[in-house]
Protein backbone atom coordinates (compact mmCIF):
# COMPACT_ATOMS: atom_id res chain seq x y z
CA UNK A 1 0.00 0.00 0.00
CA UNK A 2 0.90 3.68 -0.61
CA UNK A 3 0.00 7.04 0.16
CA UNK A 4 -0.25 9.64 -1.95
CA UNK A 5 -0.78 13.31 -0.87
CA UNK A 6 -1.48 15.85 -2.95
CA UNK A 7 -1.98 19.89 -2.82
CA UNK A 8 -4.84 22.51 -3.64
CA UNK A 9 -3.09 25.05 -6.96
CA UNK A 10 -4.52 27.75 -7.83
CA UNK A 11 -3.70 28.86 -11.50
CA UNK A 12 -3.17 31.34 -14.15
CA UNK A 13 -2.66 33.98 -10.97
CA UNK A 14 -4.58 36.51 -13.12
CA UNK A 15 -2.76 37.23 -16.26
CA UNK A 16 -0.47 33.55 -16.68
CA UNK A 17 -3.38 31.94 -18.57
CA UNK A 18 -2.57 28.12 -18.73
CA UNK A 19 0.97 29.33 -17.42
CA UNK A 20 1.42 30.00 -13.63
CA UNK A 21 0.38 27.96 -11.16
CA UNK A 22 0.75 28.21 -6.87
CA UNK A 23 0.27 25.04 -4.76
CA UNK A 24 -1.57 25.93 -1.27
CA UNK A 25 -1.76 24.01 1.86
CA UNK A 26 -5.19 22.13 1.29
CA UNK A 27 -4.66 18.13 0.02
CA UNK A 28 -6.15 15.49 -1.18
CA UNK A 29 -4.96 12.40 0.55
CA UNK A 30 -4.81 8.30 -1.39
CA UNK A 31 -4.48 5.74 -0.46
CA UNK A 32 -3.64 2.87 -3.44
CA UNK A 33 -3.37 -0.98 -3.44
CA UNK A 34 -3.06 -3.49 -5.30
CA UNK A 35 -5.17 -6.32 -4.17
CA UNK A 36 -6.11 -9.94 -5.70
CA UNK A 37 -8.68 -8.93 -8.12
CA UNK A 38 -11.41 -5.91 -9.45
CA UNK A 39 -11.29 -2.55 -8.19
CA UNK A 40 -12.47 -1.19 -5.26
CA UNK A 41 -13.30 2.73 -3.96
CA UNK A 42 -13.89 4.45 -0.97
CA UNK A 43 -14.30 7.74 0.38
CA UNK A 44 -16.34 9.68 -2.43
CA UNK A 45 -19.77 9.63 -3.05
CA UNK A 46 -21.66 7.74 -4.99
CA UNK A 47 -21.36 9.39 -8.05
CA UNK A 48 -17.83 9.42 -7.78
CA UNK A 49 -17.12 5.47 -7.07
CA UNK A 50 -17.19 4.22 -10.74
CA UNK A 51 -14.50 2.84 -13.22
CA UNK A 52 -15.17 7.13 -14.67
CA UNK A 53 -13.40 8.20 -11.71
CA UNK A 54 -10.76 10.79 -12.78
CA UNK A 55 -8.05 9.18 -10.22
CA UNK A 56 -8.58 5.67 -11.15
CA UNK A 57 -8.56 6.34 -14.56
CA UNK A 58 -5.27 8.65 -14.67
CA UNK A 59 -3.94 5.24 -12.61
CA UNK A 60 -5.26 3.27 -15.65
CA UNK A 61 -3.15 5.63 -18.43
CA UNK A 62 -0.31 5.02 -15.73
CA UNK A 63 0.11 1.36 -16.17
CA UNK A 64 -0.51 1.14 -19.89
CA UNK A 65 2.03 3.33 -20.37
CA UNK A 66 4.52 1.86 -17.61
CA UNK A 67 3.08 -1.45 -19.56
CA UNK A 68 2.29 -3.14 -15.87
CA UNK A 69 -0.87 -5.14 -15.48
CA UNK A 70 -2.24 -5.41 -11.58
CA UNK A 71 -4.67 -8.05 -10.81
CA UNK A 72 -6.72 -5.79 -8.76
CA UNK A 73 -6.90 -2.08 -7.73
CA UNK A 74 -8.39 -0.48 -4.10
CA UNK A 75 -8.32 3.08 -4.06
CA UNK A 76 -9.60 4.96 -1.13
CA UNK A 77 -9.60 8.63 -1.00
CA UNK A 78 -9.86 11.76 1.28
CA UNK A 79 -10.85 14.94 -0.54
CA UNK A 80 -10.27 18.43 0.74
CA UNK A 81 -9.53 20.13 -1.66
CA UNK A 82 -13.52 21.38 -3.18
CA UNK A 83 -14.47 20.31 -6.68
CA UNK A 84 -14.78 22.29 -9.50
CA UNK A 85 -14.37 25.70 -7.67
CA UNK A 86 -10.71 26.40 -9.49
CA UNK A 87 -8.66 25.16 -6.74
CA UNK A 88 -6.72 22.36 -8.42
CA UNK A 89 -9.08 19.34 -7.59
CA UNK A 90 -8.59 17.35 -11.04
CA UNK A 91 -4.73 18.02 -10.99
CA UNK A 92 -4.87 16.49 -7.64
CA UNK A 93 -6.76 13.80 -8.31
CA UNK A 94 -4.60 13.54 -11.77
CA UNK A 95 -1.56 14.14 -10.02
CA UNK A 96 -2.44 11.26 -7.50
CA UNK A 97 -3.54 8.56 -9.53
CA UNK A 98 -0.60 8.87 -11.31
CA UNK A 99 1.73 8.24 -8.34
CA UNK A 100 0.17 5.84 -6.91
CA UNK A 101 -0.13 4.05 -10.00
CA UNK A 102 3.50 4.21 -10.83
CA UNK A 103 4.98 2.92 -7.42
CA UNK A 104 2.60 0.21 -7.55
CA UNK A 105 4.17 -1.05 -10.84
CA UNK A 106 7.72 -0.41 -9.88
CA UNK A 107 8.42 3.51 -9.23
CA UNK A 108 9.30 3.12 -13.56
CA UNK A 109 8.38 7.07 -14.31
CA UNK A 110 11.10 10.18 -13.35
CA UNK A 111 9.58 13.06 -12.25
CA UNK A 112 9.34 14.78 -15.31
CA UNK A 113 7.15 12.00 -17.35
CA UNK A 114 5.10 12.43 -14.34
CA UNK A 115 4.62 15.73 -15.36
CA UNK A 116 4.38 14.38 -19.25
CA UNK A 117 1.92 12.32 -18.24
CA UNK A 118 -0.51 14.32 -15.92
CA UNK A 119 -0.42 16.96 -18.88
CA UNK A 120 -1.51 15.26 -21.38
CA UNK A 121 -4.65 14.01 -18.92
CA UNK A 122 -5.36 17.43 -17.34
CA UNK A 123 -4.76 19.23 -21.27
CA UNK A 124 -2.80 22.02 -19.89
CA UNK A 125 0.12 22.24 -17.44
CA UNK A 126 -0.34 25.10 -14.75
CA UNK A 127 -2.33 23.02 -12.16
CA UNK A 128 -0.35 19.57 -12.40
CA UNK A 129 2.79 21.17 -12.83
CA UNK A 130 2.57 23.08 -8.51
CA UNK A 131 0.73 20.34 -7.49
CA UNK A 132 3.32 18.14 -8.49
CA UNK A 133 6.45 20.38 -7.21
CA UNK A 134 5.02 22.82 -4.81
CA UNK A 135 5.66 26.50 -4.92
CA UNK A 136 5.31 28.57 -7.11
CA UNK A 137 5.62 27.30 -11.06
CA UNK A 138 5.91 28.17 -14.62
CA UNK A 139 5.25 26.17 -17.31
CA UNK A 140 5.14 25.80 -21.00
CA UNK A 141 4.46 22.68 -23.13
CA UNK A 142 7.15 21.90 -26.00
CA UNK A 143 5.45 19.54 -27.95
CA UNK A 144 4.80 16.09 -25.91
CA UNK A 145 7.00 17.82 -23.24
CA UNK A 146 6.19 19.97 -20.35
CA UNK A 147 9.22 22.18 -19.51
CA UNK A 148 8.76 24.47 -16.37
CA UNK A 149 10.52 26.39 -13.65
CA UNK A 150 9.94 26.76 -10.11
CA UNK A 151 10.39 29.91 -8.06
CA UNK A 152 10.49 30.96 -4.44
CA UNK A 153 8.21 33.76 -3.77
CA UNK A 154 9.64 36.27 -1.03
CA UNK A 155 8.02 35.32 2.39
CA UNK A 156 5.55 38.00 3.94
CA UNK A 157 1.79 36.91 1.56
CA UNK A 158 -0.74 34.98 2.51
CA UNK A 159 -3.64 33.81 0.04
CA UNK A 160 -7.30 34.10 0.98
CA UNK A 161 -9.24 32.11 -0.67
CA UNK A 162 -13.11 33.11 -1.25
CA UNK A 163 -14.88 29.96 -1.93
CA UNK A 164 -18.93 30.35 -3.58
CA UNK A 165 -21.26 27.15 -2.50
CA UNK A 166 -21.72 26.99 -6.36
CA UNK A 167 -19.43 25.58 -8.98
CA UNK A 168 -18.38 26.00 -12.20
CA UNK A 169 -16.80 23.71 -14.76
CA UNK A 170 -13.29 24.32 -16.46
CA UNK A 171 -15.11 23.16 -19.76
CA UNK A 172 -18.01 25.68 -19.62
CA UNK A 173 -15.15 28.50 -18.32
CA UNK A 174 -13.25 28.18 -21.45
CA UNK A 175 -16.18 28.19 -23.57
CA UNK A 176 -16.91 31.85 -22.80
CA UNK A 177 -13.49 33.02 -23.96
CA UNK A 178 -12.67 34.44 -26.95
CA UNK A 179 -11.11 32.45 -30.08
CA UNK A 180 -8.61 35.30 -31.12
CA UNK A 181 -8.17 38.83 -29.34
CA UNK A 182 -6.34 41.81 -29.86
CA UNK A 183 -2.82 42.10 -30.44
CA UNK A 184 -2.83 45.07 -27.47
CA UNK A 185 -4.66 42.40 -25.20
CA UNK A 186 -1.31 39.85 -25.60
CA UNK A 187 0.53 43.36 -24.90
CA UNK A 188 -1.11 44.04 -22.09
CA UNK A 189 -0.94 40.37 -20.13
CA UNK A 190 2.48 39.79 -21.28
CA UNK A 191 3.30 43.04 -19.16
CA UNK A 192 1.18 42.35 -16.60
CA UNK A 193 2.60 38.42 -15.83
CA UNK A 194 6.16 39.96 -16.19
CA UNK A 195 5.47 42.13 -13.43
CA UNK A 196 3.44 40.00 -11.46
CA UNK A 197 6.61 37.45 -11.25
CA UNK A 198 9.38 40.13 -10.49
CA UNK A 199 7.05 41.42 -7.61
CA UNK A 200 6.09 37.92 -5.66
CA UNK A 201 9.75 37.08 -6.46
CA UNK A 202 11.26 39.95 -5.29
CA UNK A 203 8.88 41.28 -2.26
CA UNK A 204 7.10 44.03 -4.55
CA UNK A 205 3.72 42.91 -3.72
CA UNK A 206 2.20 46.47 -3.77
CA UNK A 207 2.90 46.25 -7.39
CA UNK A 208 0.47 43.26 -7.11
CA UNK A 209 -3.02 45.21 -7.65
CA UNK A 210 -2.06 45.92 -11.45
CA UNK A 211 0.00 42.45 -11.94
CA UNK A 212 -3.32 40.85 -11.33
CA UNK A 213 -5.14 42.57 -14.55
CA UNK A 214 -5.29 40.31 -16.66
CA UNK A 215 -7.62 40.46 -19.96
CA UNK A 216 -7.38 37.58 -21.39
CA UNK A 217 -10.15 35.54 -19.43
CA UNK A 218 -11.13 37.31 -16.00
CA UNK A 219 -13.04 39.73 -18.13
CA UNK A 220 -15.19 37.00 -20.23
CA UNK A 221 -15.13 34.55 -16.91
CA UNK A 222 -15.93 37.40 -13.99
CA UNK A 223 -19.43 37.46 -16.09
CA UNK A 224 -20.58 33.76 -14.93
CA UNK A 225 -19.89 34.68 -11.15
CA UNK A 226 -22.57 37.21 -9.44
CA UNK A 227 -20.77 39.96 -7.57
CA UNK A 228 -17.24 38.86 -9.01
CA UNK A 229 -15.78 43.11 -10.32
CA UNK A 230 -17.18 43.94 -6.97
CA UNK A 231 -15.34 41.26 -4.81
CA UNK A 232 -12.25 41.90 -6.55
CA UNK A 233 -12.60 45.48 -5.90
CA UNK A 234 -13.54 45.21 -2.16
CA UNK A 235 -10.66 42.70 -1.73
CA UNK A 236 -8.25 46.06 -2.54
CA UNK A 237 -10.18 48.10 -0.95
CA UNK A 238 -10.35 45.88 2.34
CA UNK A 239 -6.55 45.93 2.48
CA UNK A 240 -5.39 42.97 0.00
CA UNK A 241 -2.56 43.55 -2.49
CA UNK A 242 -4.77 42.38 -4.92
CA UNK A 243 -7.30 39.25 -5.60
CA UNK A 244 -7.89 37.18 -9.40
CA UNK A 245 -10.02 34.47 -10.08
CA UNK A 246 -8.45 31.04 -8.92
CA UNK A 247 -7.88 28.92 -12.38
CA UNK A 248 -11.19 28.76 -14.00
CA UNK A 249 -12.77 29.94 -11.18
CA UNK A 250 -15.48 30.25 -9.38
CA UNK A 251 -13.31 30.99 -6.05
CA UNK A 252 -11.38 34.33 -6.26
CA UNK A 253 -8.05 34.61 -4.69
CA UNK A 254 -7.38 37.65 -2.64
CA UNK A 255 -3.36 37.95 -1.96
CA UNK A 256 -3.01 39.75 1.71
CA UNK A 257 -0.24 40.95 4.07
CA UNK A 258 0.74 37.52 6.28
CA UNK A 259 -0.44 39.34 9.28
CA UNK A 260 -3.61 41.45 8.02
CA UNK A 261 -6.42 40.10 10.56
CA UNK A 262 -8.22 42.64 9.13
CA UNK A 263 -8.59 41.79 5.78
CA UNK A 264 -10.08 38.54 6.18
CA UNK A 265 -13.12 39.76 8.37
CA UNK A 266 -14.21 42.84 6.54
CA UNK A 267 -14.30 40.53 3.64
CA UNK A 268 -16.26 37.72 5.05
CA UNK A 269 -18.69 40.46 6.54
CA UNK A 270 -18.95 42.09 2.85
CA UNK A 271 -19.56 37.97 1.06
CA UNK A 272 -22.37 37.49 3.92
CA UNK A 273 -24.29 40.98 2.34
CA UNK A 274 -24.31 38.20 -0.94
CA UNK A 275 -26.68 36.56 -2.20
CA UNK A 276 -24.88 33.21 -2.36
CA UNK A 277 -23.08 32.12 0.10
CA UNK A 278 -19.17 32.36 0.03
CA UNK A 279 -16.60 30.55 2.21
CA UNK A 280 -13.19 32.09 3.53
CA UNK A 281 -9.82 30.29 3.87
CA UNK A 282 -6.63 31.67 4.94
CA UNK A 283 -3.67 29.50 3.09
CA UNK A 284 -0.09 29.16 2.73
CA UNK A 285 2.22 28.46 -0.23
CA UNK A 286 2.54 24.56 0.17
CA UNK A 287 6.66 24.40 -0.92
CA UNK A 288 6.69 20.61 -1.08
CA UNK A 289 4.63 19.18 -3.72
CA UNK A 290 3.07 16.10 -3.87
CA UNK A 291 4.09 12.77 -1.63
CA UNK A 292 4.78 9.53 -1.27
CA UNK A 293 4.35 7.84 2.20
CA UNK A 294 6.21 4.29 0.97
CA UNK A 295 6.57 0.89 2.46
CA UNK A 296 3.46 1.09 4.46
CA UNK A 297 3.70 -2.35 4.58
CA UNK A 298 6.07 -2.08 7.94
CA UNK A 299 2.99 -0.18 9.71
CA UNK A 300 1.31 -3.64 10.35
CA UNK A 301 4.15 -5.44 11.80
N1 LIG B 1 -5.58 27.53 -17.02
C1 LIG B 1 -6.82 26.82 -16.83
C2 LIG B 1 -7.96 27.74 -17.25
C3 LIG B 1 -6.95 26.46 -15.38
O1 LIG B 1 -7.93 28.89 -16.87
O2 LIG B 1 -8.84 27.29 -17.97
C4 LIG B 1 -8.19 25.70 -15.06
O3 LIG B 1 -8.03 24.34 -15.16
Amino acid sequence: MVKVKVPATSANLGPGFDALGISLNLYNNFEFEEIEKGFVITGVEKSLASKNNLVYRSMMRTFDEIKYNPKGIKIHMDAQVPMSRGLGSSAACIIGGIMGANYLGGEILTTDEILDLATEIEGHPDNVAPALLGGLVVSIVEGRKTIYNRLDIAKGIKFVALIPDFTLSTKKAREVLPETIPFKDCTNNVSRVSMLLTALVNGKFHLLEYAFKDVLHQPYRGKLIPSFFDIIDRSQQYGAFGAYLSGAGPTIMAVAKEDDGEFTKKIKKYLKTLDNSWTVEELQIDTKGATVEKDLKTCYI
